[in-house]
């Protein structure tokens, strides 16, 4: 067959980081393989779980299953309630004002999507300020809706934590409007979070400035726990301004396929968010018109079922307390190879990822030699580590660390 004329100019796009890297693991036939890459929890069998409570969620649904019509553009009512009770607790202020639109979205990804587009539609010179380094895909989404993205300083390299007066001095120079993308809880990629009090400066520079915060939360539950992973964006909801926040139920309900996710946009009185919210609305319908039901319905049943939440809390628990465990695991083993090197970073950072510091380089050279797969900026996913292979990868790595690759 010969190629099209009409796809002559079409080059082969990049692999993604992430995803290209996880189909490359699909692909690996080594059968003691490691995939450290993607953002999704396994199990210590290294499986993705079903929780219990999506099990009963859906028995119950099944019961009675209801008819898959089309479902409002924004969404599930009992959902977007229930994401908003979660974020920022059941009776806040912002909830009884109707002052948060709230739209079903595609995982977080489509959240950001959707609140991309109408930050494009309203604010279309505003800059968009990302953390350096951050989720390679926020980059895309804001700059792909036609919105300027630049950098602000995070992580520092040298303390592995971050340096939070790069950050504010950098912020200090955003133009009034610009808006600010953050990690709500468990930044990814590095698994390092600013403490609440730093917390506090960061909203406070960000209200003084006339900045717009743009909330990404993929994780909640997965640092310290639900309420307390929501600090940063209940901090920002006391305050009178508006504030986006994408969230997702991807990893905290490990359903990642079902595309469960949120926008929510707080605005200053519930006249202000019904307009936000049929504008939101329409540039969904432009998109997708309606998200799908099923996800959606099982989430909302868990989150307001008095037992199915208790059991959810109780599972979410357990994910985090497992990856806490390999955490200290990971950190043991490295320490006791290689104790010349400080490795606390890694008990220390919270949520599914850890930056290992891991070079490029040897990336590339565990990748290549023993079928471990990392994110080529050093990123691992510590929710895929367990019992049986967390000492094979420390010793990896170590071995790359010390031939100095
Ligand atoms: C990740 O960062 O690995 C996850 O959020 C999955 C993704 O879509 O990149």
């Amino acid at each position: 067959m010969s190629s099209f004329p009409f796809f002559a100019d079409v080059a082969m796009a990049p692999r993604d980081p992430i995803l290209g890297l996880n189909d490359a693991f699909q692909a690996d036939t080594h059968s003691h393989k490691i995939n450290l890459s993607i953002g999704v929890y396994c199990d210590d069998n290294g499986k993705v779980p079903v929780l219990s409570c999506v099990r009963q969620a859906i028995a119950a649904l099944m019961e009675n299953p209801s008819p898959r019509t089309y479902l409002p553009q924004d969404g599930m009512p009992a959902y977007k309630q229930a994401v908003q009770e979660l974020l920022l607790g059941k009776d806040h202020e912002v909830i009884a004002a109707k002052r948060g639109a709230t739209i079903q979205s595609l995982g977080g990804t489509g959240g950001l999507k959707i609140g991309a587009d109408f930050l494009r539609w309203f604010s279309p010179n505003a800059k968009v300020w990302v953390s350096a380094p951050t989720w390679d895909n926020h980059k895309a989404i804001f700059g792909d809706a036609g919105l300027s993205v630049v950098n602000y300083p995070y992580y520092d390299n040298v303390t592995g934590g971050y340096d939070i007066n790069a950050m504010l001095g950098a912020l200090k120079t955003a133009q009034k409007g610009d808006v600010i993308v953050l990690h709500a809880c468990c930044h990814n990629p590095t698994g390092v979070d600013p403490s609440n009090e730093d917390w506090v400066r960061i909203v406070d520079l960000i209200e003084r400035q006339n900045l717009v915060p743009f909330l990404d939360i993929a994780y909640q539950g997965f640092g310290f726990g639900l309420a307390e992973d929501s600090f940063a964006v209940r901090q920002f909801a006391a305050r009178k301004m508006p504030v986006f926040i994408a969230s997702s139920f991807s990893k905290s309900f490990s359903l990642y396929g079902e595309r469960v996710g949120a926008l929510t946009v707080l605005t200053g009185s519930s006249d202000d968010a019904a307009r936000v919210q049929s504008q939101i609305k329409r540039i969904i319908r432009a998109n997708y018109s309606n998200p799908p039901t099923f996800g959606a319905a099982i989430v909302a049943k868990v989150l307001t079922d008095p037992a199915l939440r208790a059991l959810w809390e109780k599972e979410l628990g357990d994910m985090r307390g497992r990856i806490q465990k390999m955490r200290v695991a990971l950190h043991r083993r490295l320490s006791q190879l290689n104790p010349s090197t400080n490795y606390d970073y890694i008990v220390n950072q919270k949520g599914m990822f850890s930056y290992s510091g891991l070079t490029a380089a040897q990336v590339k050279k565990i990748r290549e030699t023993q079928s471990i797969y990392v994110v080529e900026s050093g990123r691992i996913c510590v929710a895929g580590l367990n019992d049986k292979n967390v000492e094979t990868f420390a010793d990896a790595m170590v071995a790359v660390q010390k031939a100095g690759a």
